[in-house]
């Protein structure tokens, strides 16, 4: 049953583009065949390409077909017919109108104005010019006030430093309100970060040691065993700290790190967060050199897109403080890659070992902690080391798992895809998933003087390596 009553209408700039193809087309699908769409809703395209709403149509059939969905072809018939095309230039004042008419037409024949959701799938560099093109042909104006809001979708990077960040966000400000903007950090809506929340705040047994007395340091690490492939050119303006770092990575921080909210209500959710991330030390230029490492892969500068003498980072190592009450003292590791020796995401918090009459009996004692994983990547799971008396004579100790993991007996899992939910929780106008304009500020307040510090610095070269625990080593395999 769809219950989300509205009329609306998802209007995708950079329809043709990769994540239109990889994440938001696959995602409605399933949201539809799940009942999850409003009943009347349509898709509208705009991108350069010269299509007809026939020809786009197609396109989006072969992405379909090409996921794998097991639907019925009636099911994709229905489907495709909520779709429709709008060519049009980003930079080019008359395609909004084009665009705003065809809206307009289309709100006729459904005899009521639908809510409006714009979605910007398209590089950062034309974020400015497509907000002040939507407000200037009106297309920002809800026509029905809350019968039919308009919302906007903006993917991450957000800015490209504290600066333009603020820039950005304050023609935003002018065109849209707070509740209106939805900033993407799709690992937000990962089912494992949802479910830190969950497992911090209803498990008696971890929340009273969930502090500097009890944990001794955290680690985060974002591993891509892949390399830049065909995003070269986007990636050498960008690198992996502001790529992975300032967000997804920051993110994962934020939940391990914020305070309770009290009650689970988007706003003081997001306050908590930026709370945390505000409380980040930012570093001095002597602590960048401390504690940051900067690495690049070394068939990087070869690739396609990225300049030969390039010295943008497709590594990073850095030992994070929080300095508020709860987390003073405590190192967090932050490393996040592209080649590494494996792809794999995951945060490990390691509880420092008691001071035990057990323990005392083994010299190799400096183990002894209780180790809590939340793996992301590649397969979502939660387990916690725990340790137990080796089955025998004397009093010896040996480490053993509890594990809670999404996959079934045959391997597979059974929930949405994080664009699913993203696209869900834009409907209905929940922001719980969603950065704030203060998160996204904060993070870049910590990011930046690192990124300032870096700017001059060589990298560290590695091969496909960055094995555990980091720090990129030449040639390591
Ligand atoms: C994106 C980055 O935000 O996240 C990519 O731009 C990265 O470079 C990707 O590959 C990782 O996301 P996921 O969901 O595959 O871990």
């Amino acid at each position: 049953m769809s219950y989300i009553k509205r009329p609306t209408t998802i209007v995708i700039f950079g329809a043709t583009g990769d994540l239109n193809r990889k994440k938001l087309m696959p995602a409605l699908f399933d949201l539809y065949t799940k009942s999850l769409l409003p009943k009347q809703f349509r898709i509208v395209g705009f991108s350069r390409q010269k299509l007809t709403h026939d020809a786009y149509r197609s396109f989006v059939r072969n992405v379909i077909e090409q996921k794998g969905h097991k639907h019925s072809s009636r099911d994709v018939d229905i489907f495709l017919d909520h779709l429709f095309y709008c060519p049009g230039l980003f930079e080019d004042a008359a395609s909004y109108g084009n665009l705003s008419k065809f809206l307009y037409e289309q709100d006729e024949k459904l005899g009521q104005c639908s809510c409006k959701l714009f979605y910007l799938a398209v590089p950062p560099n034309f974020y400015d010019t497509i907000f002040q093109n939507v407000a200037d042909s009106g297309l920002s104006i809800p026509c029905a006030g809350d019968n039919g809001w308009t919302r906007i979708l903006v993917e991450k990077p957000f800015g490209k430093d504290l600066l333009t960040a603020q820039e950005l966000d304050k023609k935003l400000g002018l065109l849209f309100d707070e509740d209106q903007i939805f900033r993407i950090d799709h690992y937000l809506a990962k089912e494992t970060l949802e479910n830190i929340l969950a497992f911090r705040f209803s498990n008696s047994i971890f929340q009273p040691a969930w502090n500097n007395k009890y944990i001794g340091k955290v680690h985060i690490q974002l591993f891509e065993d892949s390399g830049v492939g065909k995003r070269g050119a986007f990636y050498d303006g960008v690198g992996a700290l502001r790529d992975v770092g300032q967000n997804h990575i920051l993110q994962m921080l934020a939940l391990i790190a914020m305070e309770d909210p009290g009650v689970f209500e988007a706003k003081k959710i997001r306050l908590e967060r930026e709370n945390v991330i505000q409380s980040l030390r930012a570093f001095s230029r002597e602590e960048c050199e401390e504690y940051t490492v900067k690495g690049q892969y070394t068939e990087y500068r070869r690739e396609e897109g990225v300049l030969p003498q390039s010295n943008v980072e497709t590594y990073f190592y850095i030992t994070a403080f929080i300095d508020n009450e709860r987390w003073r003292g405590v190192p967090f590791h932050l490393e996040g890659g592209k080649r590494m020796y494996k792809k794999k995401t995951e945060i490990t918090v390691y509880f420092k070992k008691l001071d035990s009459c057990v323990y005392k009996l083994d010299d190799n004692s400096s183990e002894y902690g209780n180790v809590l994983k939340f793996v992301i990547q590649p397969e979502e799971k939660i387990s916690v080391r725990f340790w137990v008396k080796k089955p025998g004579f004397g009093m010896k100790l040996e480490p053993q798992l509890l594990t809670f993991s999404y996959e079934d007996t045959s391997g597979s899992k059974h929930f949405p895809d994080a664009y699913e939910k993203l696209f869900l929780s834009t409907l209905e106008g929940d922001q719980t998933l969603f950065t704030s304009s203060r998160e996204v500020e904060a993070a870049w307040e910590f990011i930046t003087p690192i990124m300032e510090y870096w700017r001059d610095k060589e990298p560290v070269l590695y091969g496909r390596g960055c094995k555990e625990g980091g720090i990129p080593l030449m040639g390591n395999t």
